[in-house]
């Protein structure tokens, strides 16, 4: 949520601060903005509303010039997006700027004070009271670190900020203050960087330092030092990242997320390489630091997530439940800490998390930690928050997902459960060695399943055409296919703004099918299970009422097309990891429904990748 970037080194910082700002897009397009150190000394700036090509375009006539600067791209929280609600800030006698992600809870007590003491407010933000009160600091006299140190000491809430100051031309201040999402300093010959996240500075460095909570980078070209708010000095761990530039590129496709799907078969591939022992049948989850005492001890498992990632969980609790036998629950992250949740010594907390930074599964993973349940996570963004606070965690390999609608981490995450479940239930013992060999032989065909259903890519094409133009959809699904159904619903609404539920397909007689009649597409996850039947004759209510019904079944399946309007048809998949390849033809028919529409794709409207408000 927003995106920062800084530079500090003898490149044109505009260069590199905009196009680290194009691959942090994602995280808000509300307005963009930048400001430079001039030649002359003085802080220059320029804002737009709207997405970054408006910015791009404003510095392709009047351009800034200069070797530090600063960026920002922003996801609307206090005060509309408006020109003067862009960051960067600057403070009113203009000896400082400030680029800004989070909120300061206790900013209108803070600004109340500052108007009081003569300061003339421009905007309408909680983030222009860090920049008035750094300056109030250093027409004090303080010297710059202490007068941001001073500053930051004072704000309720999570926050990131990078300071920029014509008194110290030479030096970057960022810091980070709770989970508001990342600081992440890449370290170049004679030149630094700063982004939100890693893709923004990959092309220039590979060596990478993440600040901690409470934890201040003073960077010049040459050189960073890195203290808590304290003024203590702290050693930084420094992470080799190993993702290629390249997969954080768009390359051929027309879509980051059209890249995004077709990349799920190298994902699944990077997922289970290295982890999956094909030869003797058996996982290694080395970050989870699982031992047979604990996988013993937890008798309660309750996965953590939002948005996608919540889907996942869905799924994942049966795998949990029938492989390692340990009973689970799902809770969405932002609800969990309201509903005074049962935890204990003897559960686990799996958090779900792409990025590692949403800040209702932070705050959730805090409160599992404070009632004593072991903490685990499975995340994508390498050296987030989420990892750093797990007991044991599963770096996801997604590699790169900037699309804000997630597909190849939905997937990748469903994998990551399965060899879980497979760990704690040979640490468990629930399960037979003939049934783990089973469940890892059941992964090996996993990426080239999930290939062949990319090879129809021009069938779904078809099919968006024909049902650019509804209205409503409706996805049904049953057990483990039901949270397919959920996801699928999902992508539809998130990127083409098509009204999609996802439901259980035996609670349509419940309700929805009050709704359905000859303009409603019904979507039914049909492929041959234990519940095939049961679809089936959920298909068949849908078409009593003359629903048109697509269906997504098993390849050789000839009989439901008596039944459906459409078949999409995939490989036949183990049950338990039929939500992976059931998934990516829900995932193409949403994509090219949006396509046709002529929506966003990558960016659609409200939306944003990492969410760290609450
Ligand atoms: C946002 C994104 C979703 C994502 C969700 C959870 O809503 O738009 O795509 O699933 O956050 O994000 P996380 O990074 O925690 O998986």
């Amino acid at each position: 949520m927003c995106g920062i970037v800084g530079y500090i080194g003898s490149r044109e910082a505009s260069a590199v601060v905009v196009g680290g700002l194009k691959k942090l897009e994602y995280r808000g397009y509300d307005s963009a903005g930048m400001a430079v150190l001039a030649q002359n000394g003085h802080i220059e700036l320029r804002r737009d509303v709207g997405k970054l090509s408006n910015l791009q375009a404003t510095l392709a006539t009047s351009p800034l010039a200069g070797h530090i600067g600063i960026g920002h791209t922003r996801w609307a929280t206090h005060g509309a997006p408006s020109e003067r609600n862009a960051h960067p800030h600057v403070s009113m006698n203009g000896r400082v700027v400030v680029v800004h992600n989070g909120i300061v809870e206790n900013f209108a007590t803070l600004r109340d004070e500052l108007e009081a003491e003569g300061v003339v407010f421009e905007s309408d933000t909680d983030t222009e009271v860090i920049v008035q009160m750094i300056e109030r600091y250093l027409e004090a006299g303080e010297a710059l670190e202490t007068a941001v140190r001073h500053t930051l000491q004072q704000l309720k809430g999570a926050n990131a900020v990078v300071v920029m100051s014509q008194d110290r031309p030479d030096t970057l201040l960022c810091a980070r203050l709770g989970n508001a999402g990342g600081i992440t300093l890449g370290l170049g010959q004679d030149e630094m960087f700063i982004a939100s996240d890693i893709p923004a500075i990959l092309e220039y460095t590979r060596q990478m330092i993440f600040l901690e909570n409470r934890q201040i980078a003073r960077l010049t070209r040459h050189s960073y030092e890195i203290t808590d708010l304290d003024g203590r000095s702290v050693l930084p761990e420094i992470h080799q990242i190993s993702w290629d530039p390249v997969s954080a590129a768009k390359g051929e496709y027309k879509h980051f997320m059209q890249k995004e799907i077709h990349e799920q078969p190298q994902s699944l591939i990077d997922t289970v390489r290295g982890r999956v022992d094909f030869e003797n049948g058996r996982v290694h989850l080395p970050e989870m630091n699982l031992t047979p005492e604990l996988a013993q001890r937890v008798q309660k498992l309750i996965i953590i997530a939002c948005g996608t990632s919540y889907y996942s969980g869905l799924a994942g609790k049966f795998m949990f439940e029938s492989i390692a036998r340990l009973p689970t629950e799902v809770a969405y992250a932002s609800e969990f800490r309201y509903y005074d949740p049962i935890v204990d010594a003897g559960t686990a907390v799996l958090a779900i998390t792409q990025s590692g930074e949403t800040a209702d599964t932070l705050a959730a993973c805090e409160l599992a930690k404070q009632k004593g349940a072991t903490l685990w996570s499975i995340v994508n963004a390498v050296g987030s928050q989420a990892t750093r606070i797990s007991h044991g965690y599963i770096p996801m390999q997604a590699g790169p997902e900037i699309g804000v609608a997630s597909t190849k981490a939905f997937t990748t995450s469903l994998v990551d459960q399965y060899m879980l479940a497979c760990a704690l239930g040979e640490l468990r013992g629930t399960l037979s060695p003939q049934r783990l060999r089973q469940l890892v032989d059941d992964l090996a065909q996993l990426p080239y399943l999930a290939g062949q259903v990319l090879e129809h890519d021009e069938e779904y094409e078809a099919l968006a055409g024909l049902f650019f133009k509804a209205k409503n959809f409706l996805y049904l699904g049953r057990g483990i296919n039901y949270a397919v159904a959920r996801e699928g619903a999902l992508k539809l609404k998130e990127i083409s703004y098509i009204h999609a539920e996802g439901y259980p397909a035996g609670e349509m007689k419940h309700g929805p099918i009050a709704l359905i009649d000859e303009t409603m597409p019904v979507v039914c996850l049909a492929t041959q299970d234990g519940l095939y039947d049961k679809m089936i004759s959920q298909i068949q209510q849908a078409k009593a009422r003359d629903g048109i019904v697509l269906a997504v079944a098993t390849e050789g399946d000839e009989a439901i097309r008596v039944e459906a309007d459409h078949v999409l048809y995939v490989p036949a998949t183990p049950p338990l990891l039929s939500p992976v390849v059931n998934t990516i033809p829900l995932q193409l028919f949403a994509y090219y429904v949006a396509v046709r529409l002529g929506a966003d794709v990558d960016q659609p409207r409200n939306l944003a990748k990492s969410v760290t408000v609450e």
